[in-house]
């Protein structure tokens, strides 16, 4: 049986230059047999396109917080309730910032603050941007909280700068994702 048989996942994908990335691992948690639903920001579909999202995940993408479906239950609540993880990749500078202080202005941002499901996230950033002091406190804030960091690679990032804020490979946040879904199983 595929190792990620029954679980539901919320791909949150935000406005990072590795947001093409995404599409791997989306495609990816689907073959493991995840349903996976990808909820983007506004600024990632600058990156990518909603539909390779859509025919890779094989479910609808969510980008705009108003555009509810016909049910009476907010779509983002129902999506929120029923997700066995949220899982970010990659995490902008910004969307750690709106998670740690619980700022809902986006889709993504209120089915974070609404989602029961344990979180993950996978920053990627320019270098500077993970430095800075604002960053680094809202990292700890969501460390705190319990939510998971998938800690950035090193290496020759977009911008031209060399060091730390790469996501991290593909394979090794499916890899931690599959581990971590494969333990809150054994718990149940
Ligand atoms: C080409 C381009 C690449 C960007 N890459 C990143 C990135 O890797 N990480 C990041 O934190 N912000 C990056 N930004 C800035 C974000 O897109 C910007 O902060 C945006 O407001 C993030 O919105 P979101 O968090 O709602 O997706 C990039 C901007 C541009 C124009």
């Amino acid at each position: 049986m595929p190792s990620l048989d029954g679980q539901t996942i919320i791909l949150g994908v935000t406005g990072s230059i590795a947001a093409y990335k995404a599409a791997d691992i989306a495609s990816e948690l689907t073959k493991l047999g995840a349903e996976v639903h990808c909820v983007m920001t506004k600024e990632a579909t600058q990156i990518i396109a909603p539909l390779t999202l859509q025919v890779l995940s094989r479910n609808p993408v969510g980008v705009d917080l108003w555009d509810e479906g016909k049910g009476w239950q907010p779509g983002h609540i129902e999506l929120a309730d029923k997700a066995d993880l949220l899982l970010v990749a990659p995490a902008t500078a910004n969307i750690l910032a709106c998670f740690a202080h619980g700022l809902a202005p986006d889709l993504l941002t209120a089915i974070y603050l609404a989602t029961p499901a344990p979180v993950m996230v996978a920053p990627a950033m320019n270098g500077k941007m993970l430095a800075h002091p604002a960053t680094q406190t809202n990292l700890e804030t969501l460390r705190a909280r319990g939510d998971l960091i998938i800690d950035p690679a090193d290496g020759v990032l977009a911008c031209g700068y060399e060091g730390p804020g790469k996501l991290a490979p593909v394979a090794d946040i499916v890899r931690r994702v599959e581990e971590f879904l494969s333990g809150e199983k054994k718990k149940k």
